[in-house]
């Protein structure tokens, strides 16, 4: 039987789905990158997390076919050795298209409203009383919305905006006819979506073209009543300028599910009242998890089997 390693424990929807093919071998814990290596010697395949590096070493193993990451975002996987080896890389997408965008407009009405800070307020037993001038925040609907990276999630974003009758303007590496007839969308430059929206919300890969995509140059053109969103990859915006930019009120306020050096987060945003901040959860909705676990778990069945995988990201060769 061709052997598995689950790199930490994963809904059962995905166990359902393995056990029957192969023999699973499941960590009880996060493993190191050299743990991975010793625990995956032996293995066909390996069904990992966003939260594991999978170097060249690890793409080295000798029986090694198929790394089925469970997320939609593949920086933590080394894709060159994959590759130069022939080995099947699969990830998630589709099933966590709406949970994200569910969440990144969480954080765009929490940062808008001040959500959490009021909530803080509230629980220290300093609510007095309805109060004309209390905790004032920015209005959202018919403001001007700016989406960094108008993939799927990105457009899911920019859809679910004409609920508040949001003018969408878009960055991306080329026109998107479909999602500009859906939604009136419009292609602009990331400078352009600096100096004029209201709600810039964060959608890229973390690619090196991508890193730092939000400066300490872009927060400097956003207007001082704007908010930026985050659900991508910590990196793809400076976490140190954002704090300046934060601290000194240039900007209104930001709302966070990731971080650049993950799972720490720059000391500087823990002491400002005017981000939110999350723990890395967009998908974490119990039909999406479900789904994200089921589906790597097939791409892994899949390729086993000799079939080929239902989401490559690279296909076996
Ligand atoms: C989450 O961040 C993912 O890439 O699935």
């Amino acid at each position: 039987m061709n052997r598995v390693l689950v790199t930490r424990p994963i809904p059962e929807a995905g166990l359902a789905v393995l056990f029957p093919a192969a023999a699973v071998e499941i960590s009880p814990r996060p493993l190191s990158q050299e743990e991975v290596l010793a625990k995956a010697e032996g293995c066909e395949a390996i069904l990992c997390q966003l939260t594991d590096r999978i170097g060249a070493a690890v793409f080295d193993l000798p029986l090694l076919r198929v790394v089925a990451t469970m997320s939609v975002g593949t920086d933590h996987l080394d894709l060159a050795a994959a590759r130069a080896r022939g080995i099947a890389v699969t990830n998630t997408p589709g099933c966590l298209t709406e949970a994200t965008a569910e969440l990144a407009w969480a954080l765009i009405l929490a940062t808008a409203r001040r959500l959490p800070e009021a909530e803080r307020f509230l629980r220290a037993g300093r609510f007095r009383g309805w109060d004309p001038l209390l905790m004032q925040g920015q209005a959202v609907t018919g403001k001007r919305l700016g989406i960094l990276g108008a993939g799927r999630i990105g457009q899911e974003v920019g859809r679910m905006a004409r609920g508040f009758r949001m003018e969408v303007l878009y960055a991306a590496r080329g026109a998107k006819p479909e999602f500009e007839r859906e939604c009136g969308a419009r292609l602009a430059g990331a400078d352009e979506i600096a100096r004029t929206c209201d709600v810039v919300t964060v959608h890229t890969p973390l690619t090196p073209e991508t890193r730092h995509l939000v400066d300490a140059a872009f927060l400097a053109k956003m207007k001082p009543t704007a908010i930026l969103v985050n659900t991508s990859r910590g990196p793809v915006v400076d976490e140190a300028a954002l704090v300046d930019a934060l601290r000194q009120k240039r900007v209104f306020a930001a709302g966070l599910d990731v971080f650049e050096e993950e799972p720490a987060v720059h000391p500087g945003l823990l002491e400002l009242e005017n981000v939110v901040l999350l723990p890395h959860i967009a998908s974490a909705t119990f039909e999406t998890r479900n789904r994200m676990a089921a589906m790597a778990a097939e791409n892994v069945v899949a390729v086993l089997a000799g079939r080929p995988p239902i989401s490559p990201v690279l296909p076996s060769v």
